[in-house]
């Protein structure tokens, strides 16, 4: 592994480093800004039931309007625009497609989708749908969730029906978002849904989903021509927080728990033989699966936002590695992650070298700050605007250094409902007032807009 480097700082500004057809991008997830939980059909996702749980979400929080997004996606495709955005991460929610999961199609759930994937084409912005960003339907849940080996076929089927309705018009496809945090946080941690904390459960809800992943990516293959499908993963730049034994091999651990875990079997390496028996848990592997789940992939997304400092914690949870948090005096946002754009660097250098991969994304990056709205009537929000420039810098920095680094999707283009912690961490370019609806775009938000436009002024110069 590599060590936190110190990184030369890459002028945001100095475009020499951005590759033809860099896409600049924004991203969000369903449940996280659609609101109209009801609407049209849509049955509730295992989020409606944990949200409206007592003490599951900061603030009892729900996602049942979040950004009323299901109703004013024009808007939002405005804001994009006014951004100057080349692309949209979104994700589509299985509870409406396929309300219950398993049996009939919603046609007008699949409607919100191709109307929205329309509009955007119209916009001259392009579609990265992402299958599953944590909101399986709570039906499957009942009948055992991402445990069940069947739920990872149903989720092949619900590929393919998407896939089947938008191929025409969308060519690149994600199919999960973090794996490792539906796994991990939804099923061993138990602080997001389904609110298990059992290895037991997680092992094979891991396992289930990267099944899941693999029958999916061949779904969407065998119903579109061309499509390219990718996986994002939710990466850690691990580093021990002391140079005690205990605390290299802890993080060690950690980096086998939240990135080998996740990359090894996907690139046909097989699940990790330390982590299996360290979670001491067999994998319900049946014939064929492997190859499965190593089903090649055109790109790899990689999400990044903090760094991970470890201390072995023999008494603590698996993998008995704690995360420090970041001393006094470190940058942290409003979550207290701290704020080290060297990580990403780290993790793209990784999964290039290490994984050989051929073609990769930033799908997310993005910081958590308490925005409010000035005197003036805008958004002053020079940490995330700072935040932004050293990602981007740092996104230089690694393409200079061999990474395929093909695009950027900042985190988020909307304030949203941030899972268990509400709607206090505010993490997008553009504010939302949740009384009234109203966006406005953030200081950060046109930074962004200027960088972009900036790199194509430039872009078209060269091309004269
Ligand atoms: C990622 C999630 C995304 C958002 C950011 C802050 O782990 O994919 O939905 O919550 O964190």
């Amino acid at each position: 592994m590599n060590p936190l480097t110190t990184t030369e700082r890459q002028p945001v500004d100095d475009f020499s480093w951005v590759p033809d057809g860099f896409v600049w991008g924004v991203a969000t997830s369903a449940y996280q800004i659609e609101g109209a939980v009801a609407e049209d059909g849509r049955q509730p996702s295992i989020w409606d039931t944990l949200s409206h749980t007592p003490g599951r979400v900061a603030g009892g929080a729900t996602g049942d309007v979040a950004c009323d997004h299901y109703h004013r996606w024009r808007d939002d495709i405005e804001m994009m625009k006014a951004l100057g955005v080349d692309a949209y991460r979104f994700s589509v929610a299985w509870p409406r497609v396929i309300p219950d999961g398993d049996g009939p199609v919603n046609p007008a759930g699949l409607a919100f989708y191709e109307r929205l994937v329309d509009a955007l084409l119209d916009a001259g912005i392009t579609p990265y749908p992402t299958l599953y960003h944590w909101d399986l339907p709570q039906a499957l849940q009942d009948r055992g969730g991402w445990t069940a080996r069947e739920t990872a076929e149903l989720f092949a089927t619900y590929a393919a029906i998407v896939a089947g309705a938008l191929g025409d018009r969308v060519t690149n496809w994600v199919t999960l978002n973090e794996p490792r945090c539906s796994a991990w946080i939804g099923h061993l941690e138990g602080r997001h849904a389904p609110g298990i904390s059992d290895i037991r459960a997680a092992v094979p809800a891991s396992y289930h989903l990267l099944l899941g992943h693999g029958l999916a990516a061949r779904a969407i293959r065998a119903r579109t021509s061309g499509a390219q499908v990718g996986l994002v993963n939710l990466l850690s730049a691990c580093e021990p927080a002391s140079d005690r034994e205990a605390d290299i091999d802890a993080a060690a651990r950690f980096d086998g728990h939240a990135n080998r875990w996740w990359l090894d079997p996907v690139h046909g390496r097989g699940f990790p033989e330390d982590m299996l028996r360290l979670y001491g848990t067999d994998l319900p592997i049946q014939a064929g699966d492997m190859e499965t789940i190593a089903t090649p992939l055109d790109w790899l997304g990689v999400n990044y936002y903090t760094p991970s400092v470890l201390a072995d914690d023999p008494d603590g949870p698996l993998p008995y590695a704690r995360e420090v948090p970041a001393p006094d005096g470190a940058r942290r946002t409003l979550l207290d992650w701290e704020v080290r754009a060297e990580g990403l660097e780290q993790v793209l250098v990784r999964v290039a070298r290490d994984y050989g991969a051929r073609r990769l994304y930033v799908t997310e990056n993005g910081s958590a700050w308490a925005d409010t709205v000035a005197q003036d009537g805008q958004v002053h929000d020079p940490e995330r605007a700072r935040y932004l420039e050293e990602h981007l810098a740092v996104c230089g920095r690694a393409i200079q250094l061999g990474v395929p680094l093909a695009g950027y999707f900042a985190w988020s283009l909307l304030d949203n409902f941030e899972w268990a912690d509400g709607y206090e961490p505010r993490f997008g370019l553009v504010y939302v007032d949740y009384a009234t609806q109203r966006r406005v775009i953030k200081d950060s938000g046109a930074r962004y807009a200027r960088v972009i436009r900036s790199y194509r002024e430039r872009a078209g110069a060269a091309a004269r």
